[in-house]
């Protein structure tokens, strides 16, 4: 649930916009890039770069391995596009609030962001997924949200978006198009797919009934973020393009009967983290070239 009143969200999205402003002088990022579990290798692309940590500017500090907890502005490409990048992101199950987590979308519209790239690890659930695919979001299941935790919930921050948002258009066809027509230009053979991202809290993988639930309400892929994210980005009217990596296959068969006597070997396909940064760590070359080439044309 929310941990700011109205007021005190407002002091923490001006005070983090004037530290960085300290930091970063005149520099005015347009692009921001999340980087998901094992894309942290994306800062790279950035040149002329500026670091500045979470918790230098007031936001909470990312506990995930693989998450490092600082933001990097740098320039992209020929063009020298002016980009902000988040390396190591916030997630609810790390005990944080939607507030917390989405704190530096809020911080990247007051400098001046128009578009934010999204990343992420995510379970295949679309039997033709297969690990180390991408998949553009073309829509989303916040699962999370029928529960109640929206991030948009309580007063409404009317300085930047209005009370009922509508997503029915919420990741960005024309960026998507980009994407795709810069990785065939590229000749990059990596599988790209469009599917729906379905948003748990996580902090545990499914188990194999819920990846079956999963595949019925019409997921393709599941991970825990992004979708906080991505509301609030709508919310402030900042563009989306966000991108899945298949970094494992979500196991919806039965699980062993214990009923027959026949061997079976337990946790076979269960997903863990090691799995998820190593095929994490295979694409990331690939998604750099592609995102290089793509913001260098934003
Ligand atoms: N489920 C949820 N989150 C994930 C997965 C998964 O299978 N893989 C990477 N992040």
């Amino acid at each position: 649930m929310n941990n700011y009143t109205l007021e005190e969200y407002n002091v923490k999205i001006e005070d983090a916009k004037s530290k960085v402003e300290s930091i970063i002088g005149d520099f005015k990022p347009r692009i921001m890039i999340i980087c998901g579990s094992g894309l942290g290798g994306i800062v790279n692309i950035l040149s002329n770069q500026k670091v500045v940590k979470y918790g230098d500017i007031g936001l909470k500090d990312s506990t995930v391995p693989g998450h490092d907890g600082k933001l990097v502005f740098g320039e992209i490409g020929a063009n020298k596009v002016p980009v902000m990048c988040m390396v190591g992101r916030l997630h609810f199950y790390e005990g944080y609030s939607l507030q917390d987590t989405t704190l530096p979308i809020r911080l990247g519209k007051v400098i001046g962001i128009e578009t934010v790239i999204v990343t992420n690890a995510a379970g295949g659930v679309n039997k033709d997924y297969r690990v180390g695919d991408l998949m553009l979001i073309n829509d989303h299941i916040n699962f999370v949200g029928f529960a109640g935790f929206n991030p948009l919930r309580g007063p409404n921050l009317g300085q930047f978006g209005p009370r009922f948002l509508g997503l029915s258009d919420a990741y960005d066809f024309d960026l998507r198009r980009l994407f795709f027509q810069t990785k065939q230009k590229l000749n990059i053979q990596r599988k790209v797919h469009e599917g729906v991202y379905f948003f748990t809290a996580g902090p545990t993988f499914e188990s194999r009934a819920e990846v079956r639930m999963i595949k019925t309400l019409g997921g393709d892929a599941v991970g825990m973020s992004t979708v906080p994210e991505v509301i609030v980005a709508r919310h402030c009217g900042i563009k989306v393009l966000a991108l899945s990596l298949i970094t494992n296959e979500g196991v919806g068969s039965e699980p062993p009967s214990a009923l027959t006597d026949q061997d079976v070997k337990l946790d076979e396909g269960m997903a863990n983290h090691a799995e998820v940064l190593e095929a994490a760590n295979e694409a990331s070359k690939d998604v750099q070239r592609i995102f290089e080439e793509t913001i260098n044309q934003l």
